[in-house]
């Protein structure tokens, strides 16, 4: 079994560079087929979640050549329209394949999509928005099967600002007869990137980034060039970890507006930030004052970051405060935290935190992705050594994460147990 091994109380210093946003790239990819000839997406990370995709953009027919952090999807060969269980489950993003593929053929097949047990996770908004458009949708058992005679742009008003089914929708839409609208829809950066890339190829969307999305319909859509933006969620990962361990740390190759309600509350905190126009500085403060945060949609505090912060409440001075109001079951790090020590509490969707105190090295599991980064940030606290297993849910989000934290003096390795 692969675990990391982290030897604690190192300071870490120098420069981390980060890589091209997860959750913008796992949608990128599959938007890309909806091309009629090759798309390029540089700045892509090289994480197994884009490994997952690429197998799936292969089962279907699409050739895809991957060069260092750029990928190239040829979607002319693409003759299959079902992707298998075995692929769907993989990763949660899967099920934008659902929305390219109905958007472009008018037909897709899928398995219920997989992803980090941090809820129920259920996908009724998509089918919803799907359904709005002119697709019938069939549930085999959890294979679904979406098809159309022909979308038709419509309004569709979503009951949650869900980042998944925003774009889902937007996928579906591009090539619809006529105009849709998509109320209530979800502002994160990585659905402008989306919207970037499709308008790119020949797309007519206005108002991403807001809370209503507008989609005309066009026939066709070419091929194009298009970046990631950086990684909000791995930058504001590596900032939690300055502030817990830094010296004069720099986390490169970042948007600063993407973290603003990050950065707002490691201010508040008392944290020493330096923030440049594409980086940001972070040195560790001897103490720092309690807050409480409550995730939300975005521009709220992300709910991908509630996980590692909880790790840097734990060094507060004081009691401190996190509600979860995304995700129901997004505090399975807790018990692996309060084994390192830590005084936390649990009280349906809040968790209330006591600091500041020493957290002491031993073996604990990645439950999920930023569970994992939480166990990785604690570790790199701790007196002693810390053990962490299940390490492929950190791997799958977070590029070289042992390579970024070794460069600049962790004392971190991957090893066979
Ligand atoms: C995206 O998940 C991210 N994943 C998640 O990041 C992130 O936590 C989440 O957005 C919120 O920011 C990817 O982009 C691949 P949602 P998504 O649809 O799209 C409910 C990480 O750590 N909902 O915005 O699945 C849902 O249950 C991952 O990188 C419905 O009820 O999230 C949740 O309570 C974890 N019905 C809320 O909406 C639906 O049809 C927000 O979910 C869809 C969602």
């Amino acid at each position: 079994m692969k675990v990391l091994e982290i030897m604690g109380e190192q300071e870490l210093t120098g420069s981390l560079r980060v890589s091209g946003a997860k959750n913008s790239a796992v949608a990128l990819i599959p938007a890309a087929l909806l091309a009629d000839d090759d798309v390029t997406i540089c700045n892509v990370p090289d994480i197994t979640d884009i490994d997952s995709l690429t197998e799936i953009l292969e089962s279907l027919g699409a050739k895809v050549k991957r060069a260092s952090e750029s990928i190239i999807v040829d979607p002319k060969p693409i003759s299959n329209k079902e992707i298998p269980e075995s692929l769907a489950k993989k990763l949660r993003a899967s099920y934008y394949f659902m929305g390219a593929l109905l958007g472009k053929y008018k037909k897709v097949t899928m398995y219920f999509p997989g992803g980090c047990s941090i809820g129920e996770r259920p996908i009724d908004l998509h089918l919803k928005g799907f359904e709005a458009l002119g697709a019938h949708v069939t549930n085999d058992k959890n294979k679904y099967t979406v098809e159309a005679e022909k979308l038709i742009g419509t309004n569709i008003y979503l009951d949650i600002a869900s980042v998944g089914a925003t774009i889902n929708i937007m996928l579906a839409a591009v090539k619809a007869e006529g105009v849709t609208e998509i109320d209530n829809a979800a502002k994160e950066p990585e659905i402008v990137n989306v919207a970037t890339l499709l308008n790119n190829m020949g797309a007519k969307i206005t108002g991403a980034g807001t809370s209503t999305i507008k989609i005309t319909g066009v026939e066709e859509l070419h091929g194009c060039f298009h970046e990631v933006i950086p990684d909000r969620i791995e930058a504001g990962t590596y900032l939690i970890i300055g502030a817990l361990c830094g010296k004069n740390l720099k986390i490169d190759n970042i948007i600063p507006e993407h973290l603003d309600s990050l950065i707002s509350k490691l201010q508040e905190i008392g944290a020493d930030l330096d923030v440049g126009v594409d980086y940001i500085i972070v040195n560790k403060e001897e103490s720092y004052k309690p807050t409480n945060i409550k995730t939300l949609v975005y521009p709220g505090f992300p709910t991908d970051l509630q996980q590692p912060f909880t790790v840097l409440l734990t060094q507060c001075s004081g009691k401190s405060k996190v509600t979860e109001t995304i995700w129901e079951n997004r505090f399975m790090h807790l018990p692996y935290l309060q084994a390192m020590g830590a005084e936390i509490s649990l009280k349906g969707q809040s968790a209330t935190i006591l600091g500041p105190i020493e957290l002491i090295g031993t073996r604990v599991k990645a439950t999920d992705l930023r569970a994992g980064a939480a166990m990785v940030a604690a570790g790199l606290i701790a007196s002693g050594k810390t053990t962490i297993t299940n390490v492929e849910h950190i791997l799958r989000g977070y590029e070289q994460i042992v390579e970024k934290l070794s460069s600049v003096g962790a004392k971190i390795e991957s090893k066979e147990i």
